[in-house]
């Protein structure tokens, strides 16, 4: 069988108390559970000596060969396009997406750069998957370079209308770059129907059921809705209960109930409006103040973009302000975490919290909410609140779905899931659990590869 090649910028697990690596790169190591292969990309190291070199360290079931980035290309490339204006782009928040041309030459610097140095570890049957928003351009430097290989690309975050993309100069080059794969992949049919509205009006192409033709090419363009282990999470959820940081946790609580959140401290998360409506439930619920928690951890993440720093100020401000004006000597409203914890500690934070809160602004899948879900104790679950946001919101009908910007929709849903009688918690968890047992990562890697097998 042809080895497979995953090609990502973030190349890494989540380091417990450090910045979170997020969804990718927990995802991407499944997509080696039956394959071998090589996983390229980013170190996460910024080195101005001397030319670059390629580290490669060999795992069990696959390597992983990473590069440094210089000074100069970790500004231009990721502080800059990627996340200064792709990520805002792609998250519907033109009023964050900051511009320049530097930055995008940047861009398109780095992924020739990333093409260079990985053309050499290839074999000709290889089979390349490049993920998400930072390589939109690396499958035309690949192919620039002469390479003939199956190439497929799979974008982790939502892809918006054309009228949006428009916003960034590159739109057509983007779109144009996307078409040297052979598979195009979204999170949602959304994500997918927004691209070929872009073939159709912008670019003159035309669509045939999933196969789409543009700029002389054609490609398929398909939804492969990313997604966990629900029956690993269910167990480590179980084995986490036993542990000495769960039953501190339950100790801490006292009896209160506790309302969950946990991501990447990132504007498009939400944090902000999820706050105040937590002060507006304890406004105006009063019988929530001393029996309710709510517990965010937010490991803090690309420090180093301005709106990243601004948002973290903002939410300091906030949970300070909400314990200070509701905490008494025995109860704090908010317990503010801006640190990361591992997967398996999460899984029995999620089962103990009787309210899991993921309110994304704008959110690619986020995997979180399938975690909370999956973590529940099937006799007596918690209830998810999402955001209707959310590409998870598209799956898992069992949630309170809340609209993100509306502050006292959210804490109505909060106020409904604290009350939730225990019949229809069941009936909630019962119906997401089969959503997500018929949809698992496993069934996400082996779609997007049987896709790209037979491109
Ligand atoms: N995560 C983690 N530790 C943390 C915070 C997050 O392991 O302290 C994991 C979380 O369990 C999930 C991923 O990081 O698997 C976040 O993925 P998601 O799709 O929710 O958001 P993203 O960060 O990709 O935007
Ligand atoms: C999201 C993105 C990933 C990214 C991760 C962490 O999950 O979709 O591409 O790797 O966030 O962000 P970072 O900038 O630290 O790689």
């Amino acid at each position: 069988m042809s080895r497979l090649v995953v090609v990502s910028n973030r190349v890494a697990p989540v380091e417990e108390g450090k910045a979170s690596a997020g969804g990718l790169s927990v995802a991407v190591e499944e997509a080696f559970a039956k394959t071998e292969g090589l996983w390229f990309g980013w170190n996460g190291k910024i080195e101005n000596n001397g030319p670059i070199r390629v580290t490669v360290e060999e795992g069990k079931r696959f390597a992983r060969a990473t590069m440094p980035l210089s000074r100069k290309d970790y500004n231009d490339f990721y502080v800059g396009y990627a996340n200064s204006t792709l990520w805002p782009l792609l998250h519907y928040r033109l009023n964050v997406m900051q511009y320049s041309r530097a930055h995008a030459e940047g861009y398109r610097r780095v992924n020739e750069l990333y093409a260079n140095h990985l053309a050499p570890l290839l074999r000709p049957d290889d089979l390349i998957w490049v993920h998400d928003y930072h390589l939109f351009v690396l499958g035309r430097e690949l192919k620039r370079m002469g390479l003939e290989n199956r190439m497929g690309f799979f974008l982790h975050t939502p892809f918006p209308p054309p009228d949006m993309l428009r916003a960034c100069s590159e739109h057509e080059e983007i779109v144009r770059a996307l078409f040297d794969y052979d598979v195009i992949g979204f999170q949602t049919e959304n994500d997918a129907r927004n691209l070929l509205e872009y073939v159709r009006r912008l670019s003159g192409g035309t669509v045939r059921g999933n196969r789409a033709t543009a700029f002389g090419k054609t490609a398929r363009v398909q939804a492969f809705p990313i997604s966990i282990r629900p029956d690993e999470m269910a167990e480590a959820a179980e084995k986490a209960m036993r542990s000495n940081r769960a039953r501190q946790l339950v100790r801490s609580l006292g009896g209160k109930q506790l309302i969950i959140g946990v991501e990447r401290l990132d504007y498009s998360k939400g944090l902000d409006k999820r706050f105040a409506s937590y002060e507006r439930l304890l406004t105006n619920y009063p019988e929530n103040r001393g029996s309710v928690t709510l517990m965010q951890i937010a490991p803090p993440s690309r420090g180093d973009v301005q709106s990243y720093r601004e948002i973290r100020q903002v939410l300091e401000g906030m949970a300070g302000h909400i314990n200070g004006q509701f905490a008494e000597f025995d109860w704090v409203p908010i317990r503010y975490l801006n640190k990361s914890y591992r997967r398996d500690v999460l899984a029995g934070f999620f089962r103990i919290a009787q309210v899991g809160y993921v309110t994304p602004l704008r959110d690619g899948m986020n995997l979180v909410a399938k975690e909370y879900v999956a973590s529940q104790d099937p006799v007596d679950p918690g209830v998810l609140v999402l955001s209707e946001f959310a590409g998870a919101a598209a799956e898992l009908d069992g949630a309170v779905i809340v609209n993100p910007f509306d502050e006292e929709g959210m804490m109505e849903g909060l106020q409904t899931a604290l009350r939730m009688p225990l019949g229809d918690r069941i009936e909630r968890y019962q119906s997401m659990m089969a959503v997500l047992r018929k949809n698992d990562l496993q069934n996400w890697r082996r779609r997007f590869l049987e896709a790209l097998r037979g491109a």
